[in-house]
């Protein structure tokens, strides 16, 4: 069955067609360059924006799959959580086309797409298994019994990762969103350069960083210029050190508690160089595998939202069309 799949949640416009959860026929994906000028994502901006561009984007992920709306099993959207704007333009457009042809709908939560993302590219990953999901809004520590059954064991207590990597980007200078540059500046930066705090409780599962941000911007304000430029990658690598080692020791340390062995990370951090390679070799010494979406994956994109809509589809049949747009919709 093909799946039609509509993102729309923030500043990226996208639609792909995958056939029965696995297969990615198309996956069209237009990020919104306009809020680069403001800094950070402007909701009415992004809600006009996706208006303009949703229908020519269904025309190219048809075409690109090679099908014709009468193909198509199922449509699936993001009701939630994002921007309302946003959100209801691709939403809507869901539910006119779903009702108009006749072909079942379901609304789709998000988080539980950047999940699935792991589930539509690894098909020999057990259907038990604990996910990471970090991305520009969220850090969620979930053990996943099977696909829709979920037990929250840590999540942020304040700046989601994705957020500090882009507000460290933005006090360096470094343009917005800036997460993917931090990786590649650090690169060619020594880690070790300066610590700084990682906020650790020993006990829980929980993340927090907004004090982190707050210790960069505060040795930032004490550096001059030419200390900042010679050393801006050592800076990158020692802050993306101090994040992704809190994300592996807890993610490592839950996977051992709850015995579980295969670990996997979703969202737009989930690209980042440092957490798969330490990740991967920390569960690898504990006999545990680690598993991550291609790039494309990772970041917000319409393939992972159809399949999460798919085995939502197997599980529960279609959605109803009553379904409003949910800014702040949770997983659980
Ligand atoms: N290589 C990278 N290293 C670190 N962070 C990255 C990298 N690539 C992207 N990011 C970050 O990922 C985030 C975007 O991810 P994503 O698209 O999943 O988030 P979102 O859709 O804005 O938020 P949410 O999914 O929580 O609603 C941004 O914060 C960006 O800086
Ligand atoms: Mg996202």
């Amino acid at each position: 069955m093909l799946t039609l799949g509509i993102e729309t949640s923030c500043d990226e416009t996208s639609m792909a067609v995958i056939e029965d959860g696995h297969k990615i026929l198309s996956n069209i994906i237009l990020s919104q360059v306009i809020h680069t000028e403001f800094g950070g994502v402007v909701p009415e901006v992004a809600s006009r924006e996706h208006m303009k561009t949703i229908t020519p984007i269904y025309d190219q992920a048809l075409n690109k799959a090679g099908v014709t709306l009468a193909d198509i099993g199922l449509i699936a959207a993001t009701m939630g959580p994002g921007l309302v704007g946003p959100l209801l333009v691709g939403l809507s457009f869901a539910k006119g086309l779903a009702f108009a042809a006749g072909i079942p709908f379901i609304p789709v939560n998000h988080i539980e797409g950047h999940l699935a993302a792991n589930i539509l590219e690894h098909a020999e990953l057990d259907r038990h298994h604990l996910t990471l999901i970090v991305s520009g809004g969220h850090t969620l520590l979930v053990e996943v019994r099977e696909f829709g059954e979920y037990e929250i064991l840590g999540k942020t207590k304040d700046d989601a990762a994705g957020e500090a990597f882009d507000k460290v980007a933005k006090l360096m200078g470094l343009g917005y969103p800036g997460g993917a540059e931090v990786d590649r500046l650090a690169r060619d930066g020594n880690p070790k350069f300066f610590r700084f705090p990682r906020a650790v409780r020993k006990d829980g599962y929980n993340f927090s960083y907004s004090g982190l941000k707050t210790a960069v911007s505060l040795y930032l304000d004490k550096l001059d210029r030419e200390s900042f430029e010679a050393h801006k990658a050592d800076i990158a690598a020692s802050f993306q050190e101090a994040v992704v080692e809190v994300l592996v020791e807890k993610t490592v340390r839950a996977a051992v508690d709850k015995n579980i062995l295969h670990v996997t990370i979703s969202g737009g951090v989930a690209a980042n160089s440092r957490l798969r390679k330490l990740l991967a070799d920390k569960l690898k010494r504990r006999q545990k595998q680690l598993f991550f979406p291609s790039p494309v994956l990772c970041t917000d994109n319409a393939a992972m939202i159809a399949a999460a809509g798919y085995y939502r589809y197997e599980k529960e049949g279609p959605g109803e069309f009553i379904v409003e747009a949910t800014p702040y919709l949770k997983l659980v």
